[in-house]
This record gives structure tokens, C-alpha cells and sequence, in this order.
């Protein structure tokens, strides 16, 4: 059997694939229409690709959804992504919970407008006991938001011990990483982008560093259940190395 078919993959499954969605502008754009529609139509791929996910066997998926510097877009642009939310979420509860979807974010919502808090909230509450796959939305997420946070808990930490000196030496990179936002999410396997750019954009930097990268053309909105096996054949045809040697890891 051809090392790239999918049964092969089973053991080269990633754990954990996170998603940049970019390109709905651009998709919009090359339709006559305007970027809401194409963040509409990503939202519907969003959706479906929870599914396919599942389907092909990932634990977690996070999803960039709405980034520390989108803020600074037209405030149209951020009210229409703010209301697709707080309809969609709810609209999408009763799909999560037939699909044993456990709804999760990463990223501070305080700053998002209270209807869109609550259908988060909402769907976290309900969907906390699911066991299928792991959908982590990153709201109001920023990689370098995310450290800093957690360094300021080291702070804090090293200051409570009482020997300042041997605590700063035994903070270790999985000791700080428990103080993250993301403490107790696998470690990121597989990060993919959409729309053609090549950088990672403050998402999951932290795990970006034994990530393996998947840059794709593809707008978001046209991306596909084959993109996504695309995108995992390719990750079993990788060698992880940690740093180490090929004949370390083999
Ligand atoms: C990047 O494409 C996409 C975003 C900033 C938003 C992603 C949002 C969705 C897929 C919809 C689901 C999310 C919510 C919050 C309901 P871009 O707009 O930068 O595309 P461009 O580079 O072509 O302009």
C-alpha cells in the first residue's frame, strides 16, 4: 500500500491541527461580493470541517477565528463577524452535540459584546461533556498575548516560592506551557493556512515551534474535505525530529 493513503495514516494521525482560515476576502472580492459573504461562506466551511475532522479521526481542532489584531479592521467587518457568531453558535448547538462536539476557547472574550459571550458560553456549558473531538475556536486569540500572560504567571509563581533562585531554574518550557491558555490542550502536530500567504500570523506560536507547517492557495471558503486529507497525507510523509537525528527518531 502507497505510503500516502489514508489508512495508512493512522498512526501518522495528527492529535491536534489548527487552522488559519484566510482568503474569505478575496473570495468575496473575485465574486462581485462583499468580505461579510465570504466570511459567511467561511463560517459554513468552518463548520463543515469540524465534521470531516471527526470523520477522519483528529482530537482536536483549533480554529483561528478571530485574531487579537482584527480588532483594528472596519468596524463593520468586526460587528458582522461578531453577529455571525452570536447566530451561528446557537444555530450550530444542536449539530455539535450530535456529533459529540465539545466547544472550546482560546483566546479572552471578556472584550466581545454580550450576545456573542453568551452563545459562547452557552456552548461551552452544553457541550463540556462531549468526547468525539475537541473544537477549539481562538477568539480574540493572540500567540504573543498568550505568552506574555503566562510569563506574568511565572512571575507570579517564582515569587511564591520561597528560594526565588532554584524556582526560576526549575521553570522549564512544560512548566511554563501550564501556566498557558492552552495548558490543557495536546501540543499543536499540524498547523494549516489557507489563501496562499506563508507566515503564521500570532497563532499558537508558542506550539508553532515542533509544529508542521501546510500553507494551501486555497481560499477558505472553497477549502474541501480533500483539502483536508490533502493536508494530512502530507503530514504522514513527514519525519518528526524534534531536533534529534533521522536514525534517533527511526
Ligand atoms: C481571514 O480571511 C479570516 C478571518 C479574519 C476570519 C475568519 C472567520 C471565519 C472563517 C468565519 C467564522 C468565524 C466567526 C468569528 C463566526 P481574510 O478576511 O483576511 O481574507 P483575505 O486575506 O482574503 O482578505
Amino acid at each position: 500500500m502507497s505510503p500516502s493513503t489514508p489508512m495508512d495514516q493512522s498512526h501518522t494521525l495528527p492529535c491536534h491541527v489548527g487552522i488559519i482560515m484566510d482568503g474569505n476576502g478575496r473570495w468575496a472580492k473575485a465574486r462581485g461580493k462583499g468580505r461579510l459573504e465570504g466570511h459567511k461562506q467561511g463560517a459554513e466551511v468552518a463548520r463543515n470541517v469540524v465534521a470531516w475532522a471527526k470523520d477522519l479521526g483528529i482530537r482536536q481542532l483549533s480554529l483561528y477565528a478571530f485574531s487579537t489584531e482584527n480588532w483594528d479592521r472596519p468596524k463593520l467587518e468586526v460587528r458582522g463577524l461578531m453577529s455571525l457568531l452570536s447566530i451561528l453558535l446557537p444555530k450550530t448547538l444542536p449539530e455539535m452535540m450530535k456529533n459529540g462536539v465539545r466547544f472550546r476557547v482560546l483566546g479572552d472574550i471578556s472584550p466581545l459584546p454580550g450576545s456573542a459571550r453568551r452563545a459562547v458560553e452557552k456552548a461551552m456549558q452544553q457541550t463540556e461533556a462531549n468526547t468525539g473531538i475537541d473544537l477549539i475556536l481562538c477568539l480574540n486569540y493572540g500567540g504573543q498575548q498568550e505568552i506574555l500572560a503566562a510569563a506574568r504567571k511565572a512571575c507570579e509563581w517564582v515569587q511564591l516560592q520561597g528560594d526565588n533562585q532554584s524556582a526560576w531554574a526549575s521553570l522549564t518550557p512544560e512548566r511554563f506551557r501550564s501556566m498557558m491558555w492552552r495548558h490543557d490542550t495536546a501540543p499543536l502536530d499540524l498547523l494549516i493556512r489557507t489563501g496562499g500567504e506563508q507566515r503564521i500570523s500570532n497563532f499558537h506560536l508558542w506550539d508553532a515551534a515542533y509544529a508542521e507547517l501546510y500553507f494551501t492557495d486555497r481560499y477558505w471558503p472553497d477549502f474541501s474535505r480533500q483539502d483536508l486529507q490533502d493536508a494530512l497525507t502530507d503530514y504522514a510523509s513527514r519525519e518528526r525530529r524534534y531536533g534529534l537525528t533521522s536514525e534517533q527518531v527511526s
